[in-house]
């Protein structure tokens, strides 16, 4: 029993560092799925992943098996991917089309968009006189205790209470802000398909990866070096090189020492933003064309304000990392307490050139997809840290990089100036894990 090894959780999280057991004991991670996972704000998908009426995408929340679903009405629902009559498996497919209503394969009930029950074989003669029927609730599939999207990003959550979505969120709807505001049309659009990642690792390292400036420049700096190489080449020959390979030779030319000059922003909830770095505002043709459909739309004042947003990444915990310039994002669902599911999904920017899609289709394939060395020299860390958390090497992982130096301003931690690197968001998405598991 979880209880008798570990009598309090909360001695497993100090400020500056964590118990090894909180990333490898199956216990907690039941623990966390209850009181984290199948609680808070989960991301379901986005809204043009189910443009039609009887459209519906599964997804993971926690432990459980959801569908989210378009209605007739247009409205979106989250449901438990069960049938209410025998518990079979309402969807056996990833994604699809259910048609006019939802009909289980093994009896044949039905049910609506929404859930509710629609009609049972011989509902009159079957059930005359029982509780089951039309008025039972229990007899209708159940839905998520709450659904909100923001700009077209859908969440649920499982509990009927807690903060409302734009206040769990708070400062980081900046990732859904800036990656809508760049578009003409002021709406993104799912590329319908995904990259999937099952690493064998604990889904919080890949979380506390996203916001580590200490580590690109130590474990990308191969894959950097050799796309700089190249990139020099090509400029020497032809006098510029293609920006795909700033995407990739960044990891070399970005050195460790000035990882420290960016900042990062750590809010409640465990959620972080990370300063830019890249300096995506090149002056190619491409995206002089693009500026220009952007002024058109919003005026130069405005477009100006949004090239200016000068984020890399923002991570909303528990569940998603975000790199909105470049309109990608990552989606971790927690399959056991070594095993993790990552999606990997791109967007394309509603009114702009086909060529700034092939810009963020670039950096997909380039930095986040499982083919990159980028991706494979994170996963194998991963694997590696799991491996020696798992150990009796030692007892504590350590989040000490420049602490003491974060700055607390109006409800949120700043880094210093020159402590780009700090370990700051590990630290704070600490903070919001030992909060949840207390509650
Ligand atoms: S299990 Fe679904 S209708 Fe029987
Ligand atoms: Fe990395």
């Amino acid at each position: 029993m979880l209880q008798e090894r570990i009598p309090d959780l909360s001695k497993c999280v100090e400020p500056d560092r964590v118990r090894r057991e909180v990333y490898t004991d199956p216990e907690i991670f039941e623990l966390e799925m209850q009181r984290i996972h199948e609680q808070v704000w989960i991301y379901c998908g986005h809204e043009s992943q189910v443009p039609k009426a009887g459209d519906y995408y599964t997804v993971q929340i926690g432990r459980q098996p959801m569908l989210m679903v378009r209605g007739a009405d247009g409205r979106i629902s989250v449901l438990y991917n069960r049938c209410p009559h025998r518990g079979n498996m309402m969807c056996g497919d990833r994604h699809g089309n259910a048609g006019e209503f939802f009909r289980c394969s093994y009896h044949a009930w039905t049910f609506q968009h929404d859930g509710t029950l629609r009609s049972i074989p011989m509902m009159e003669s079957g059930y005359a006189g029982t509780r089951y029927g039309r008025d039972n609730p229990d007899c209708s599939m159940k839905r998520a205790a709450r659904v909100e999207s923001y700009r077209g990003f859908v969440f649920a959550s499982l509990a009927k209470d807690g903060p409302a979505l734009t206040e769990f969120l708070g400062a980081s709807r900046v990732a859904f802000d800036d990656m809508c505001d760049r578009a003409p049309a002021g709406q993104v659009e799912i590329v319908p398909n995904c990259f999937r990642v099952i690493q064998h690792s604990n889904w919080k390292i890949f979380l506390e990866n996203q916001l580590d400036a200490l580590h690109p420049s130590v474990v990308h700096q191969s894959t950097g070096r050799a796309a700089h190489e190249v990139e020099k080449q090509i400029e020497k020959r032809t006098g510029s090189a293609p920006l795909s390979y700033h995407m990739l030779s960044a990891f070399a030319t970005v050195t460790i020492d000035k990882w420290d000059n960016f900042q990062t922003l750590n809010y409640p909830y465990g959620h972080c933003i990370l300063t830019g770095y890249m300096g995506l505002r090149p002056k190619d043709p491409d995206t002089v064309a693009y500026e220009k459909t952007l002024i058109k739309a919003y005026g130069k004042q405005r477009t100006e304000e949004i090239l200016a947003v000068n984020i890399h990444h923002v991570l909303i915990y528990p569940g998603l990392s975000v790199q909105s310039p470049l309109q990608q994002l990552r989606a971790v669902r927690p399959l056991g307490v070594d095993r993790t599911l990552t999606e990997i999904w791109h967007f394309r920017l509603k009114g702009a050139p086909e060529a700034i899609y092939r810009r963020s289709l670039a950096y997909y394939n380039l930095v986040n997809s499982p083919a990159t060395l980028i991706n494979a020299d994170d996963l194998e860390n991963f694997w590696k840290c799991h491996q020696g958390l798992a150990s009796d090497g030692g007892d504590w992982v350590s989040f000490g990089r420049h602490h003491g130096r974060d700055i607390e301003k109006d409800g949120r931690v700043e880094t210093a100036a020159n402590c780009g690197t700090s370990e700051a968001p590990m630290r704070n998405q600490m903070k919001a894990w030992a909060q949840y598991m207390r509650a």
